[in-house]
């Protein structure tokens, strides 16, 4: 009882805008910095990274970044570059991931591996991993180098659990929670996490900087798996039912095959164990969803986490960040896109 269910019009674009506004000046020069680094002779590397970068993208990861020193009162210039490569290694994850998943659409465009094919995709993703590094070498802390070089181990291993799990629906919502916070949650942790290591605040800040950070992310992840069913494609910029044809085994389908019947289970197992899809297979898994309260429930979990990085930030007095930063958590749970 009681929830709200975001899938719908109502845009929740307002709750990220505190947050974009304090942290503006810095996103210019993040941004001047991300289409100066996607530079090479090699032509095709700035044709492919650019026609993913300037196809827009919310930029959260980076905004976080430049936000947690905000909040810490970090005064240098290191927050601009470290969001820039953490910006950059989303990206990459994003070249990589689509041809993993077979997209043919990202950010409201055709997905490059469409335009480039699958091994420029990869290429281009490796390129960008690579500069993403060569900027944190350039701010120099180590500390923030360890933290974002563990990140990339984990999300890279997030990815090949995610395809050992693939096509399975016997798994568990915790193997899930597993791949979502190695896949998803570890960047948008450490992203969180720099900022109070470049302005030397506190074990316990970095620690709940950190935890903000991770706990955003997995309702981030949730909140796109839902969307994934109960999105439009027009918002999103990606299709929806990728998933589905996918046999990508994410909550939604998690909870609709435990609480489902006989036939349903049949049902889940023909179409993501064994690949049959027909016409209004997509629609019979939305019906079931419904019945089985699967993507209200996938949002009530996202709400949950989402708590929790609001708590992890009370370490901190008020102040207009940790408003913005509190606004950014309804933000990833409300939002359509
Ligand atoms: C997409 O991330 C990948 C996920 C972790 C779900 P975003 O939804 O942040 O993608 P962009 O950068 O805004 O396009
Ligand atoms: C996010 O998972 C994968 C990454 C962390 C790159 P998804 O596969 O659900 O992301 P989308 O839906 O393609 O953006
Ligand atoms: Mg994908
Ligand atoms: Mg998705």
């Amino acid at each position: 009882m009681g929830v709200v269910i975001p899938l719908e019009d109502k845009s929740a674009d307002h709750l990220i805008e505190p947050l974009m506004a304090l942290v503006a000046d810095d996103m210019d020069r993040v941004n001047t910095t991300i289409l100066s680094r996607t530079g090479s002779e090699v032509t095709m590397i700035p044709e492919v990274a650019n026609h993913l970068i300037s196809s827009g993208g919310k930029r959260l990861r980076p905004i976080l970044t430049l936000a947690s020193a905000g909040l810490c009162g970090y005064a240098g210039a290191g927050h601009v570059k470290l969001a820039a490569a953490v910006e950059f290694m989303h990206t990459a994850t994003l070249l990589h991931d689509d041809v993993v998943d077979e997209s043919d659409m990202r950010r409201g465009k055709a997905a490059a591996r469409m335009l480039w094919g699958n091994e420029a995709s990869v290429l281009v993703g490796d390129f960008l991993l690579g500069q993403a590094f060569k900027m944190m070498v350039e701010v120099g802390s180590l500390p923030c180098l360890e933290v974002l070089s563990s990140a990339a181990v984990v999300i890279a291993e997030g990815e090949v659990m995610q395809l050992s799990a693939a096509k399975d629906t016997e798994t568990t919502e915790e193997a899930y929670l597993a791949v979502i916070r190695a896949k998803t949650s570890a960047l948008f942790a450490a992203a969180c996490e720099v900022g109070p290591i470049l302005a030397a605040r506190s074990r316990a800040e970095i620690a709940a900087c950190r935890d903000y950070g991770a706990n955003l992310g997995i309702a981030f992840q949730l909140i796109d798996d839902a969307l994934d069913y109960g999105g439009s494609s027009a918002r999103l910029g990606k299709n929806t039912g990728d998933d589905f044809r996918e046999g990508k085994i994410t909550l939604p389908v998690v909870l609709s095959f435990r609480r489902g019947s006989t036939e349903e289970r049949d049902f889940w197992r023909r179409t993501l164990e064994r690949g049959e899809i027909a016409d209004g297979d997509l629609e019979f898994a939305l019906a079931a969803m419904k019945k089985r309260r699967a993507l209200e429930d996938t949002i009530e979990r996202a709400r949950h986490y989402g708590a929790m990085a609001r708590d992890a930030l009370e370490l901190f007095p008020a102040s207009p960040w940790r408003h913005a930063l509190h606004e950014a958590v309804e933000f990833a749970i409300s939002r359509a896109h």
